[in-house]
């Protein structure tokens, strides 16, 4: 039987992880792993779009990140914010871009561009790119149960109805596919507060390369190694 190898209707998560190790690598500073993976961002996302993805959410910056000294965080925001201004170019596609996180620790002028690409770009049918920015799942969760704790104060809610649906009504992902296969790269093989709750049934899949050593080819792979996989959903399988 024919295997279908294709990344069409997929929705995938991914990881970018290791561009600091790039970086020393390579006698650069870890800042021009950043760089680096800014560009592979960009192309990853062209090409994901040209394979008719679904949806692809990028883990940009955890909320566990801010921990990291102050030179290196000073240059990751400034590379979002200069990732930001190549989004508006994302007005001649048909994407859908949503931010995933706790966007008012953010810059404010970023606040501003990311409500406006949001906004422009909500009604669109094509691929969803979801950026995951001061993002942490477990936050996701908390956000969401705290939403439903305040409508059933409000006496909108009877806490009995409460079911897997409405939560996830409150996440950032709300109506959109859970992702089939959550990538990380690096060699990692942990989750680090990504998608706690959309990650149920995703398949895991991990590589040893760093992030800005990632090309298209490596993304075909992935998209291989997800189709040999069974996923059985607690079933019994085929
Ligand atoms: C991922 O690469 C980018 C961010 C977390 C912002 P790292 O910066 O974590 O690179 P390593 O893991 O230290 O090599
Ligand atoms: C996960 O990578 C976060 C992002 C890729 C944005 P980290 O480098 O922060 O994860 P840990 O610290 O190795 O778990
Ligand atoms: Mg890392």
């Amino acid at each position: 039987m024919e295997q279908n190898h294709s990344a069409e209707g997929l929705s995938i998560g991914i990881i970018m992880d290791g561009n600091g190790r790039w970086a020393k690598q390579r006698g650069l500073p870890r800042t021009a792993g950043h760089k680096k993976g800014a560009d592979v961002f960009d192309d990853i996302t062209r090409y994901a779009n040209e394979q008719g993805v679904r949806a692809i959410t990028y883990y940009a910056f955890s909320t566990e990140n801010w921990s990291r000294p102050a030179d290196e965080l000073e240059v990751i925001m400034d590379l979002f914010g200069q990732s930001l201004k190549r989004l508006y170019k994302y007005r001649k596609e048909n994407n859908r871009v949503v931010f995933l996180g706790e966007r008012t620790a953010l810059l404010p002028a970023h606040q501003k561009m990311m409500d406006e690409i949001e906004s422009e770009t909500q009604s669109r049918t094509g691929m969803i790119l979801n950026i995951a920015i001061n993002y942490g799942g477990q936050q996701e969760i908390t956000k969401a149960a705290r939403e439903l704790a305040q409508l059933a104060a409000e006496g909108k809610l009877n806490p009995a109805d409460i079911n897997e649906d409405m939560l996830e009504g409150h996440l950032y992902t709300k109506g959109q596919p859970m992702p089939d296969f959550i990538l990380r790269t690096s060699g990692e093989m942990r989750i680090s507060n990504f998608l706690l709750w959309q990650c149920a049934y995703s398949e895991l899949l991990f590589t040893d390369l760093y992030w800005p050593d990632f090309r298209r080819k490596h993304f075909d792979e992935a998209v291989q190694e997800f189709h040999s996989r069974n996923r059985r959903f607690g079933g019994i399988g085929e």
